[in-house]
């Protein structure tokens, strides 16, 4: 994220967040510590935020990991909200739950199994709020699958449209070149999507917040 803004300003920004929640730091350090990737914590900030103004009823996630961005989401919903989130890989599924028992949000947060490709077009509800925090090559897709889940006036929160500052940069490193390929392809459709009033910020990895209208 060294190449989105420049460090004084990142570490200025950070100074202010002061987590109080033990579970949500234990989280941030089991991620760490198992190179495991989850939103960044300004990132992190800023969706509770929107959260909080929007109180959506339903919202879906597509990228649970171990569910660190699920439980800062849900334990912000009401009781009657319910949050699904979809994940593939099952050692994450497995740690998911048991960080979902430990915040006791078992009653508002829904696992669903399997890859989210196959997952979407399958679920009837439409949702007030969408997360999208999948894998960069299937972006555009599930960009797609999730808009026609996403109701009038509901909310698309996108992480990594500025791929640790790859998707502007001149040069890329071959190692990134396919992913910043994708990333900039959705980030094209992101901005000029008829259906949508859209955003790219520069907030952690880069945010595209989007207003379905
Ligand atoms: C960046 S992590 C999600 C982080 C999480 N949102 C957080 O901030 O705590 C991406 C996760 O999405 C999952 N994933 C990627 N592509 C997927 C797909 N097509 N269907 C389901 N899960 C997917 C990966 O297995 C990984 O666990």
């Amino acid at each position: 994220m060294k190449k989105i803004i420049y460090p004084a300003q990142q570490e200025y920004i950070l100074s202010f967040i002061n987590q109080k929640s033990k579970l949500i730091k234990s989280i941030e350090n089991f991620a760490k510590e198992n190179n495991i990737p989850i939103l960044s914590k300004d990132a992190s900030e800023f969706l509770e935020q929107i959260i909080s103004i929007n109180q959506p009823k339903k919202v879906l996630e597509v990228g649970t990991a171990i569910a660190y961005s699920s439980i800062r989401i849900a334990k912000l919903l009401k009781p009657s909200s319910v949050l699904m989130t979809i994940e593939k890989s099952k050692d994450n599924i497995k740690l998911a739950s048991t960080f979902i028992k430990k915040a006791k949000l078992t009653r508002r947060i829904k696992i669903l199994e399997g890859d989210a490709v196959d997952i979407i077009p399958k679920i009837k509800n439409k949702f007030d709020f969408i997360f999208l925090d999948a894998d960069k090559e299937d972006y555009l897709n599930l960009y797609k699958l999730s808009l026609n889940k996403l109701k009038k006036g509901g909310i698309i929160f996108v992480d990594n449209v500025l791929w640790q500052g790859f998707t502007a940069a001149k040069k890329v490193p071959k190692k990134y070149k396919r992913s910043t390929e994708h990333i900039r392809e959705f980030n094209d459709h992101f901005m000029n999507t008829k259906s949508l009033k859209s955003v790219l910020l520069p907030i952690g990895d880069g945010i595209g917040l989007g207003l379905k209208i």
